[in-house]
């Protein structure tokens, strides 16, 4: 039966980091994964050029349930010791918008430089190995598997999310977080197109394929980012941002001119044109098509002189601060990373691992730790890994 310190179920971003540096430590490690090519989330990540990482990465940009359980990681392995590690590997990279950064070529560089990192640390990699069974008869773990039982004095779990299952991505870390007692906080889809019905599903499906830049808000917390509609409703930046702070039955108020005080703007243009339509001032405010739809789902007519200051109030209200309520996402099939995953307090932020089953370490997508849109959620999983390969 084969035996080894450390069996790493997942080969993606976290995993192989892990892997690497529980390797380069001296021990004997093996990462298992089910899918016939490694890091495949890494590969299509940032439009091909993986947005791996964010210069302004803080604590800030993380939701859990307990907000500073990411400080430890995201301390000790930090954005510039990932971007050293790129540099070292020469894999020119540049800055997109907001510090993110990317590859300027392709993500299988950082694919490329994971491998080679792990191969020149020891590490084994298994692929197209399914595994039906976990357990701890003593105090290692034995895992049963296609290719046979096997056996380690320490697991670490890196199977990230269920979002896009077509590429292989599963719930099985939440299984084996309950199979051990440990609590799951519930996942739930997010960086995630979200979905509308009746008038504004229309309206979105009227208006697919434009794109503008506009502030996005839900409770207290505001995005300003690109948005873009969609025959299913809206996307883009600033909407896949709130949709991990949005919740059924929530409402979004989007300002769709974030730089201009639409009612001042009216006002100016009825003083210097009053024969000027309020189609065409709102034209001049917003991209044409978005201003003509627009004109005729909230019925802006008239010429601007005989409009009264509080009808341009509203106007302006509908522009600065359009309401409306999504009635769900896109879900698992499109979200680029889940919320929820294993309870942070079970875990120690130090090492990842669970205080009720020593040897037992979650790491990446699969904790309760969710990342901004912006390269944030890779460098949770390269923190979380090296965390947990410093600490077996
Ligand atoms: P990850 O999902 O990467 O890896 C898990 C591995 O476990 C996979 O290889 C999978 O096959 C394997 N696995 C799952 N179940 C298994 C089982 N039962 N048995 C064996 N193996 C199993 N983030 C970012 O910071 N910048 C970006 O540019 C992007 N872009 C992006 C685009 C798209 C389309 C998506 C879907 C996601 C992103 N992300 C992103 C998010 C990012 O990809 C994600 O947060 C990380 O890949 C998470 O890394 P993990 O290693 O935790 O899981």
């Amino acid at each position: 039966m084969l035996e080894t310190d450390v069996i790493v179920v997942g080969a993606g971003a976290a995993g192989l980091m892990c892997a690497i540096e529980a390797g380069k430590r001296g021990l004997r490690v093996l990462v298992l994964d089910h899918a016939r090519k490694p890091a495949e989330k890494i590969r299509i990540s940032g439009g091909g050029r993986c947005n791996f990482t964010n210069l302004h990465t803080s604590p800030a940009n993380y939701l859990s349930e307990t907000p500073r359980f990411c400080i430890s990681a995201l301390k000790r392995y930090t954005q510039l010791d990932f971007i050293a590690l790129v540099d070292r590997y020469r894999i020119p990279w540049h800055e997109k918008t907001l510090g993110q950064l990317f590859c300027d070529t392709s993500a299988q560089d950082i694919i490329d430089m994971l491998l080679s990192e792990l191969s020149a640390a020891g590490g084994k990699l298994s692929l197209e190995t399914a595994i039906t069974g976990i357990s701890k008869p003593d105090d290692r773990f034995r895992l049963e598997t296609s290719r046979g039982p096997m056996l380690s004095r320490a697991l670490v779990i890196a199977t990230g999310g269920p979002s896009i299952p077509k590429m292989g991505a599963t719930g099985f870390g939440y299984e084996v977080a309950r199979h051990f007692g440990l609590a799951v906080v519930p996942p739930r889809p997010a960086l995630v197109p979200l979905t509308f019905s009746d008038r504004n599903r229309d309206l979105c499906q009227r208006l697919a394929g434009v794109s503008l830049d506009a502030r996005v808000s839900c409770g207290k917390t505001t995005f300003r980012e690109g948005l873009l509609f969609t025959h299913r409703g809206l996307s883009g930046p600033s909407i896949l941002q709130i949709s991990s702070y949005w919740r059924e039955g929530l409402e979004l108020s989007v300002n769709l001119a974030p730089d201009e005080t639409v009612l001042d703007a009216l006002i100016t243009a009825r003083a210097a044109s009053p024969k000027q339509e309020l189609r065409t001032a709102m034209g001049r405010i917003l991209p044409g098509r978005l201003a003509d739809e627009l004109a005729k789902d909230f019925g802006w007519n008239g010429r601007l002189a005989d409009l009264s200051n509080k009808v341009l109030a509203r106007v302006a209200e509908e522009v600065n601060g359009w309401r409306l309520t999504p009635v769900g996402s896109e879900g698992y099939r499109t979200a680029e990373v889940t919320l929820g995953g294993v309870d942070t307090a079970e875990l120690s932020s130090r090492s990842l691992e669970a205080s009720k089953v020593p040897g037992l370490h979650f790491i990446g997508e699969v904790v309760d730790v969710t990342g901004h849109l912006g390269g944030f959620n890779f460098q949770w999983a390269w923190s979380s890994g090296h965390a947990a390969g410093r600490a077996i």
